[in-house]
């Protein structure tokens, strides 16, 4: 089946990201948030972002204005109604998404898809509170949207061969890499990553190396962007251990478990670059300094 116009739903940190790629590949969008206020923050953030990409030379003032023309904006559910996909990325809360799901299956045509850009929350229970559960997937953006080239896109046991492969060449059409997985949580990124987040915690624990020399250890001898405790940092604590959680229930295996320092760090209200403390203290911002943990 062919797309033509999406709906997002949501305009915060991922909304926006995901409404701008999409209106950027040339798609008809229709942006709905929940008051007036919250959806010109989206809209602005939108403009801000584009205006970046003008700057690098990468898209001109034109486009711009094209992109944002295409952005239909709305509070109302029922402005979605004639979407070819819907694209829901409001707040993480089940009892929230599925009601908005429901009202979206009663508004919205037999054809319309139906994806959530959930990081947690089942995509089977979402979408059991439709009555198109083959014609519902997940796409899992990665942040900055706008940047990062990654979409997993999930499908259930009820979802159709059909279905699924539309959403893995609509990913492609905005300019992004697809992977297909199942609805399983942590799909493949967080799968991977939260044990070992975790399991650089316990390294720490057991006296392995400190903090600088854990993240150095990762960064120039792996090679990767940065090490495990400047990302735990940069992700947040609170939430690495709402998702460390979340897999330790859904897999009960002690690799998910979160370790207690991290537990110990969140009820200290330390919960990384956004509260100024973490595994380091950010007092000065440029030059980060590793926290004395007193783990003798
Ligand atoms: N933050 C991340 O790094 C990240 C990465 C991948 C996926 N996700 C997932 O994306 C989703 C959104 O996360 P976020 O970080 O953008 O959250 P956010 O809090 O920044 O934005 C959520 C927005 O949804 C709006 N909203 C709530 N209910 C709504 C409704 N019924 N209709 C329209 N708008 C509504 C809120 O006003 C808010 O602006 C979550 O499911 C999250 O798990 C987040």
């Amino acid at each position: 089946m062919e797309i033509q116009k999406v709906g997002v739903v949501g305009l915060g940190l991922m909304g926006n990201g995901i409404a701008q790629v999409v209106a950027t590949a040339g798609y008809s969008v229709v942006a709905r948030e929940v008051n007036d206020e919250l959806l010109e923050k989206g809209i602005k953030n939108i403009e801000r972002s584009l205006q970046k990409f003008v700057e690098k030379n990468q898209l001109s003032e034109v486009e711009k204005q094209n992109t944002l023309a295409r952005i239909k904006r709305t509070t109302a559910v029922a402005d979605l109604k004639d979407c070819d996909l819907v694209i829901e990325a409001i707040t993480e809360n089940p009892k929230a998404k599925k009601e908005l799901f429901a009202e979206l299956d009663r508004l919205c045509p037999r054809h319309t898809i139906l994806a959530s850009n959930t990081s947690s929350i089942s995509i089977t229970e979402m979408a059991a509170a439709t009555k198109r559960p083959e014609r519902f997937i997940g796409l899992h953006f990665m942040n900055p949207v706008p940047l990062m080239k990654l979409v997993e896109v999930i499908r259930t046991i009820q979802t159709d061969d059909e279905v699924f492969e539309t959403g893995v060449r609509f990913a492609e059409k905005i300019g992004k890499v697809p992977v297909r997985t199942w609805d399983r949580v942590g799909f493949i990124v967080n799968r991977l990553l939260i044990p070992y987040l975790l399991d650089s915690i316990r390294a720490l624990e057991e006296g392995f190396g400190s903090i600088p020399d854990i993240d150095k250890s990762i960064h120039l001898g792996l090679n990767h962007p940065m090490g495990p405790f400047t990302l735990l940092d940069f992700v947040g604590l609170d939430t690495t251990l709402f998702i460390a959680e979340i897999m330790f229930e859904e897999y009960r295996e002690q690799r998910f478990a979160p370790p207690p320092l991290l537990k110990r760090l969140v009820t200290a209200g330390w919960h990384g670059r956004k509260t100024g403390r973490g595994f380091y203290d950010y007092s000065d911002p440029k030059n980060p300094k590793p926290m004395n943990l007193q783990l003798t």
